[in-house]
């Protein structure tokens, strides 16, 4: 069939690891599985217009970061059709306008590139189904995590479900290097609503770009025992997700954060990204930890934000210790309060 125009708008929000991925082969296949929570307040907004043009042989957009044109988001876009156009030979048959918008502030210190690949994914294949209304609803999301894989590793866990895998596990059924599948068993009700409150400790732009460090894993000297634990720590957190064990949980999310640091300082060239406020934070959430029992733990991304995660059931004590304790070590006392979601929304 064919469509002359028309537009799609679709939120899809960020998400955050718990086990990480770092390391990647040839074609955004990860070294090692992970596991993220969605979340649900961080997410970007786009929509996709589309109208037929005369064949040119080339991509042809335009983009609107915030209502306003945005020239040097523009390559990074260019290079993702460029990568996906052998799945989605349609694409130089529309000129397209993208406009895009994050609900969390640019430059904040959190990456905007899953949740915006998984935004832009879902619009693309929106215009698929609508040019081939036959295709199933598992073969759009699952073709939907895949493009989004290609845009940035992460995003492909920014689609569709509240915990999410990417990466091929042999415990965990119908896993994949290729896309994101949503966690296969029951989550045990301790983890509903899961809180995720982000402590942004540095809004500066990064100084090592996720590219840059996933390349720092090929001759890393401790790579292979890396990608080994990720698997055995994928195990565990499945265990401990069916079973809601909080303390298992502590201590491995954490376990993963230091590990990603970790890895980032031990290989070649090396970096630091956590900064004196990040580690004071930590060691004020162990301290708060051990005085109140309170299950609450962090976990990092590659920079020096802090994500505190927590039950439901202890948020409001939680947020008084981050106010009263926390914000203080926070770039202008700015937080975002985030709790677990369920992956893209269409507009
Ligand atoms: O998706 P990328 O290539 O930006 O890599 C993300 C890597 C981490 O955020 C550090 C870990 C992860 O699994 O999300």
């Amino acid at each position: 069939s064919t469509i002359e125009n028309g537009s799609f708008q679709w939120s899809a929000p960020s998400n955050i690891a718990l086990v990480k991925y770092w390391g990647k082969k040839e074609n955004q296949i990860p070294a090692n599985p992970s596991i993220s929570f969605t979340l649900n307040n961080c997410k970007t907004i786009t929509k996709l217009a589309f109208a037929k043009k005369d064949a040119d042989g080339k991509f042809t957009f335009d983009l609107l970061f915030e209502g306003k044109p945005k020239e040097d988001f523009k390559p990074k876009i260019q290079k993702f059709f460029e990568r996906i156009e052998i799945y989605c030979p349609y694409l130089k048959a529309y000129h397209f306008t993208i406009e895009t918008e994050n609900t969390f502030p640019h430059s904040s210190g959190i990456a905007s590139s899953a949740s915006g690949m998984a935004a832009l994914s879902m619009n693309i294949m929106s215009l698929e189904k609508a040019l081939n209304p036959n295709m199933t609803e598992e073969y759009f999301y699952q073709k939907v995590s895949f493009l989004a894989r290609l845009g940035s590793g992460s995003a492909c866990r920014s689609v569709k479900g509240s915990v999410v895998v990417w990466g091929k596990h042999a415990e965990i059924n119908g896993s994949s290097d290729l896309f994101g599948v949503e966690f296969p068993s029951n989550i045990h009700q301790n983890f509903k609503n899961y809180q995720d409150t982000i402590l942004l400790v540095d809004k500066g732009e990064k100084q090592v770009s996720s590219t840059v460090g996933h390349d720092l894993m090929h001759n890393h000297p401790f790579a292979e025992q890396r990608f080994a634990q990720a698997h055995q720590n994928l195990s565990s957190i499945k265990t401990i997700l069916e079973s809601g064990n909080l303390d298992a949980f502590i201590k491995i999310a954490e376990s993963e954060a230091l590990t990603l640091h970790a890895m980032m300082m031990t290989s070649l060239p090396y970096f630091i990204l956590m900064k004196p406020n990040t580690l004071e934070i930590i060691n004020k959430i162990w301290k708060f930890r051990n005085e109140t029992n309170i299950p609450i733990c962090f976990t990092l991304d590659a920079g020096a934000n802090v994500h505190v995660l927590y039950p439901e059931n202890v948020r409001v004590e939680v947020l008084q210790f981050i106010k009263g304790e926390l914000v203080g070590y926070c770039q202008n006392g700015n937080y975002i309060c985030d709790e677990i979601g369920t992956g893209a929304i269409k507009i």
